[in-house]
């Protein structure tokens, strides 16, 4: 059998959203869109399994507020793609219990963002944590979703998602309930790396705001940070052998491509042998352009908390109707008396 086409993505509602987030993620939802039928949410379950979300509610809830409004302004069509929050979906978190019996510990314990997020005092972390690659899976499975846009640090929780699917429709006796949920690369997916080391991601998690720009950061501050970007003494290449070793003049010719929409030899030409302080100047405006109309959308819906909170109703209630059916499906498979 043949699973219908569904798209299901997320971010987590944790400081603010910034160029890597829109370059890397979001810029390619709004592509999705128009090629498959898309859902995406704001995980504020996830959002909860560590410091960053635990215990802070109204920090929680702007986040949750501001994630809204900046898919929204990138361009997701809340019309015709729902937008919910995660916690808005109880259906998420009845699967994520039920799959926490499918998955084993041996798989779990196999997670390295697991290993990475709870340092040094694995005892210390929540149990959220070690368990939220399950409730990723349930994210997607409890709506059958069939591709999921995810970067490179997820593709390992794609993968268990994958192997709790499998487990259940074998222990189950049910193959082909749930799909094999495939990931989706799009070849314009850019991977933005910090402006102040260029082997970094750019990072929410810096500490320097420096190392990013931000969704809602002003012109000035653009530019700034622009100007302010590490790079080597070297004027720019002209190809893209010219660029080994150079991993900053990399990500800004990497970013300058992925604004302007267009391919990455076709900017390395047009800049080849150019000091950076010229490119820079064109980054920068390309930057503003591209992200002053999208900041000043942001605003404009964060000014009507009220009105956003009604998006993530109305798409909570969309989700719900794809995933209630599915969810009493799996009570019945599973056992438990409607
Ligand atoms: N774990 C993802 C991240 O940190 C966010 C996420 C949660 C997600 N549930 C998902 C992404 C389901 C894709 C599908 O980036």
């Amino acid at each position: 059998m043949t699973h219908k086409p569904l798209v299901l993505s997320g971010m987590q509602p944790t400081n603010t959203l910034h160029l890597g987030n829109y370059l890397g993620a979001l810029k390619n939802w709004v592509k999705l869109q128009n090629e498959m039928p898309c859902l995406f949410c704001v995980v504020d379950m996830h959002a909860i399994t560590t410091d960053a979300g635990y215990g802070k509610p109204e920090e929680l809830a702007q986040a949750t507020r501001e994630v809204t409004a900046a898919y929204i302004a990138g361009g997701v069509d809340a019309h015709r793609t729902p937008i919910f929050n995660q916690g808005q979906v109880p259906e998420h978190g009845e699967l994520a219990w039920v799959l926490n019996c499918v998955a084993r510990l041996g798989w779990m314990d196999r997670m390295t963002q697991f290993k990475e997020k709870s340092g040094k005092h694995k005892e210390r972390a929540s149990v959220g944590l070690y368990t939220y690659p399950v409730l990723m899976a349930a994210d997607i499975l409890v709506y059958k979703a069939t591709h999921v846009p995810v970067g490179e640090d997820q593709k390992q929780h794609l993968e268990l998602a994958r192997d709790i699917a499998q487990k259940f429709n074998n222990d189950f006796g049910v193959p082909d309930f749930f799909p094999q949920p495939e990931p989706v690369i799009t070849g314009t997916a850019t991977r933005v790396m910090s402006l102040r080391d260029g082997t970094k991601k750019m990072s929410k998690s810096d500490e320097s705001d420096l190392s990013r720009i931000n969704l809602t950061d002003d012109a000035d501050s653009i530019v700034g940070k622009i100007r302010r970007a590490k790079t080597d003494p070297n004027p720019l290449p002209d190809s893209k052998e010219g660029l080994a070793g150079r991993p900053e003049a990399e990500n800004l010719l990497n970013i300058y491509a992925a604004l302007a929409d267009q391919e990455r030899d076709a900017v390395i030409a047009q800049f080849a042998g150019q000091q950076f302080s010229g490119f820079k100047h064109a980054l920068a405006d390309l930057t503003v352009a591209k992200l002053e109309p999208m900041a000043k959308e942001m605003r404009r819906l964060l000014a009507d908390p009220g009105e956003i909170d009604r998006i993530l109703k109305s798409g909570a209630r969309k989700a719900r109707d794809i995933a209630t059916p599915v969810m009493d499906e799996v009570k019945k498979r599973v056992g438990f008396i409607a």
